[in-house]
């Protein structure tokens, strides 16, 4: 299947969905504290993205015979991404928690996620954050026209191995458009020019996930949240990309001053 080219009036709304996806995960974040359940952090999630008049595009989100129960992904510690808000989970200082917000809005979706810590966390926890989040902003350097998915791939997990950490395999980054996952898939492990061509106007979810331990990874009992095999932390971080002649842009930028608006774009 070929990878769909966005034109003008796609990227322009792709531009509103990032935005909106995107001011909502930072609003988000500054809810992470310690003492809140992941419960009411997905809650705060909900209400966020029904204020900027956005949908989740998790919630109900189907996989067989499931659906997503909750409004964002919520991942602590151990659980790699698709945490699913609980009563139950306390955060606790030190923890760290992976907030992943996709929404929809206007009918197209933007998708991104960070991981923070509560409170204060271990050096070795703050070091899997950086560099996780500095393997995201490599490949992201690599999305580059006339680039393969293979450089963006290679570029990732050559970061994330030197610092000792595995990559995930099993769950890949994915184009994002209409729909929340199309063409291509780009996996966080690869080899250089390999995969398909990258050409402008194409919008790319880039998202390691980065284990301290092995890459391996195991579903729990719920059917959605993914762990760790080894029971080791785990961080996720992800953008919407545009790819442009003049090279990448991030598209998931929050917008706090003016209220996002979709202009009316035929
Ligand atoms: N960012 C995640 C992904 O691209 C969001 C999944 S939503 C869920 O797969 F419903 F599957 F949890
Ligand atoms: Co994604």
């Amino acid at each position: 299947m070929a990878i769909p080219i966005k034109n003008d009036a796609a990227i322009a709304r792709m531009r509103e969905a990032c935005a909106v996806a995107s001011t909502v995960l930072y609003k988000l974040k500054d809810s992470v504290k310690p003492g809140i359940t992941t419960y009411d952090l997905d809650q705060i999630g909900r209400d966020l993205i029904a204020d900027l008049g956005a949908r989740s595009a998790c919630y109900g989100y189907q996989v067989g015979s499931r659906r997503f129960p909750a409004h964002t992904c919520l991942s602590v510690n151990e659980e790699v991404v698709h945490g699913i808000g609980s009563l139950k989970r306390i955060l606790y200082d030190g923890d760290i928690i992976a907030l992943d917000v996709v929404v929809e809005y206007n009918g197209y979706i933007g998708d991104n996620a960070m991981t923070v810590p509560v409170g204060e966390t271990s050096s070795a926890r703050q070091k899997l954050l950086r560099v996780t989040e500095e393997s995201l902003r490599l490949g992201i350097a690599q999305a580059k026209v006339g680039n393969r998915i293979g450089d963006i791939s290679h570029a990732v997990q050559t970061h994330v191995e030197k610092h000792g950490f595995g990559v995930v395999r099993d769950m890949v980054g994915h184009g994002v458009g209409a729909h929340m996952h199309e063409e291509p898939q780009i996996p966080n492990f690869g080899r250089r020019k390999s995969g398909d061509v990258i050409r402008p106007g194409m919008t790319l979810a880039i998202e390691p996930m980065v284990n301290v331990g092995s890459w391996r990874t195991r579903t729990l009992r719920d059917g959605w949240t993914i762990t760790t095999a080894d029971g080791a932390d785990s961080a996720h971080f992800e953008h919407t990309v545009l790819t442009t002649e003049e090279g990448p842009e991030i598209l998931t930028i929050p917008r706090f001053d003016s209220p996002v608006t979709v202009h009316a774009t035929g």
